[in-house]
C-alpha cells in the first residue's frame, strides 16, 4: 500500500477514534451530568433529611416541654387535687359541724317554744289562781269582817251575864262553880280580843286609806309612843337610821313598826333590856327596812308559819294575854302585801331576829334624810 493510503487508513482511524473518544467524552459529560443531578438530588434529599431531623429534633424538643409541662402540670393537678378533697374533707366536717349546729339550735328552739308554752300555760293558770286568790280574800275579808262584827254582841252577852253570875252568886257557889265561871270569863274575854284581832285584820284591805306621802320616821316615832308602857316596863333601847319618805298609808306603816317592834320588845331574853334598831337600804325599786332585836330568835322551820293568822310558837302562859293572838305578823304581811313589798326575816334560836320588809319606790320618793 502507498504511503498516502497507508496515511489516509491511520487519518481514518484516527478520525474515528477520535469520533469514538468524543462519543466517549459525551457519553462520559452525560454520566457526569447524571451523577451531578443525582449528586444534587442526594444533596437535596439530605438537605431535606436534615430539615426533617431538624423538624424532629423541634417536636422532639417541643414534646419534651410538653411532657415536662404536662407533669408540672400533672403535679399542679395533684396538689389542686389534694386541695380540694382537703376543701371537701373540710367542708363536710364544717357540714356536719353545721348539721351538728343546727340540730342543736333546733332542739334549742324546740325547748325554748316548749319552755315558752309551759310559761305561758303556767302564767295563764297563775292568773288564774291570783284572781281566784283575790275573790276569795275578798270573800274571806267580808266574812271575817261579818262575822267578828256580829259576833261581838253575843260574846259581849255571854261575857257580861258570866261576870253577872260570878259578881251576884260567887258567895253561894262552891270552889268547882267559880273555877268554872272563871275560866268561861277567861275565854270570852280572849275570844273578844281574838274578835278584835279579826276585825283589824279585815280592815287592812277594806278600811286601807288612800296611799300619801308618809315619813316613816315619824311614823315610827308615833308607833314607840304607842309602845311607851312595854318600853319603859322592860327598859327597851330603840335606835334607828335616818328614814325615808316614801308612799302608802300612814296609819298603817305605823301599825307595822308597832307590830315588829312591839315583837322585837317581847320576846326578849328574860332578864336582858332589849336592844332594837330599825334601819333601811335603798335599793333600786324599793326601800327595804329591818327591825332587828338580840331576843330569843326562832327557828327556820317556823319562818313561814307565824306569818298565818293565829299562828303564835311561844305559849299563851309564857306570855300571857300581853303575848298576844298571834294576828300581829299576818296584819305586817297584809299591809306590807298592800304597799306592793314583801316581808320576811332571818334569826337564829337565842341570837335574835332581824324582819326585814320591802316598800316600793314611787316616782318622787325623795331620798332618806342621809
Ligand atoms: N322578834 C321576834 N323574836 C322571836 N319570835 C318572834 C318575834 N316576832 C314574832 N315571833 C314569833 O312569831 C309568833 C307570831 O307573832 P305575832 O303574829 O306577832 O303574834 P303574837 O305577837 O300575837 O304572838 C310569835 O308568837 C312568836 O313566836
Ligand atoms: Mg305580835
Amino acid at each position: 500500500m502507498s504511503l498516502e493510503a497507508e496515511l489516509q487508513e491511520k487519518v481514518n482511524f484516527l478520525e474515528q477514534t477520535h469520533f469514538a473518544n468524543m462519543n466517549i467524552i459525551d457519553d462520559l459529560n452525560a454520566e457526569r451530568q447524571k451523577l451531578e443531578n443525582y449528586q444534587r438530588a442526594a444533596i437535596n434529599i439530605l438537605e431535606d433529611l436534615n430539615s426533617e431531623r431538624r423538624k424532629m429534633e423541634y417536636s422532639q424538643r417541643a414534646t419534651f416541654n410538653i411532657l415536662q409541662d404536662y407533669n408540672l402540670e400533672k403535679a399542679r393537678l395533684n396538689d389542686i387535687q389534694t386541695a380540694a378533697i382537703n376543701i371537701l374533707e373540710d367542708f363536710n366536717l364544717g357540714k356536719n359541724r353545721m348539721e351538728d349546729a343546727q340540730r342543736a339550735t333546733i332542739n334549742i328552739l324546740e325547748d325554748f317554744n316548749l319552755e315558752k308554752e309551759r310559761a305561758e300555760l303556767a302564767n295563764i293558770e297563775l292568773q288564774e289562781r291570783t284572781d281566784e286568790l283575790k275573790q276569795s280574800n275578798a270573800e274571806l275579808e267580808q266574812f271575817a269582817y261579818v262575822s267578828s262584827h256580829d259576833l261581838q254582841e253575843p260574846l259581849r252577852m255571854v261575857a257580861s251575864y258570866v261576870q253577872l253570875l260570878e259578881n251576884r252568886y260567887r258567895d253561894q257557889l262552891d270552889d268547882d262553880a267559880r273555877d268554872f265561871i272563871h275560866f268561861a270569863s277567861d275565854g270570852a274575854n280572849r275570844m273578844q280580843i281574838m274578835i278584835k284581832d279579826l276585825l283589824q285584820y279585815s280592815r287592812v284591805g277594806s278600811r286601807g286609806k288612800p296611799f300619801e306621802s308618809v315619813d316613816t320616821e315619824a311614823a315610827l316615832l308615833q308607833a314607840l309612843s304607842n309602845l311607851r308602857l312595854s318600853i319603859n316596863e322592860k327598859i327597851a333601847s330603840i335606835s334607828n337610821d335616818p328614814l325615808p319618805t316614801i308612799t302608802g298609808d300612814r296609819s298603817q306603816i305605823s301599825q307595822l313598826f308597832q307590830n315588829l317592834v312591839g315583837n322585837a320588845i317581847k320576846f326578849g331574853k328574860q332578864g336582858e333590856s332589849p336592844f332594837i334598831h330599825i334601819s333601811v337600804r335603798k335599793q333600786k325599786l324599793a326601800w327595804q327596812f329591818s327591825v332587828e332585836d338580840k331576843g330569843i330568835g326562832l327557828a327556820r322551820e317556823y319562818f313561814e308559819r307565824i306569818f298565818v293568822i293565829f299562828q303564835r310558837l311561844h305559849g299563851y302562859d309564857k306570855f300571857g294575854a300581853a303575848g298576844g293572838t298571834g294576828i300581829g305578823l299576818a296584819i305586817c304581811k297584809r299591809i306590807v302585801e298592800r304597799h306592793g313589798g314583801r316581808i320576811w326575816l332571818e334569826s337564829e334560836p337565842g341570837k335574835g331576829s332581824t324582819f326585814y320588809f320591802t316598800i316600793p319606790r314611787a316616782e318622787g320618793d325623795g331620798g332618806s334624810r342621809q
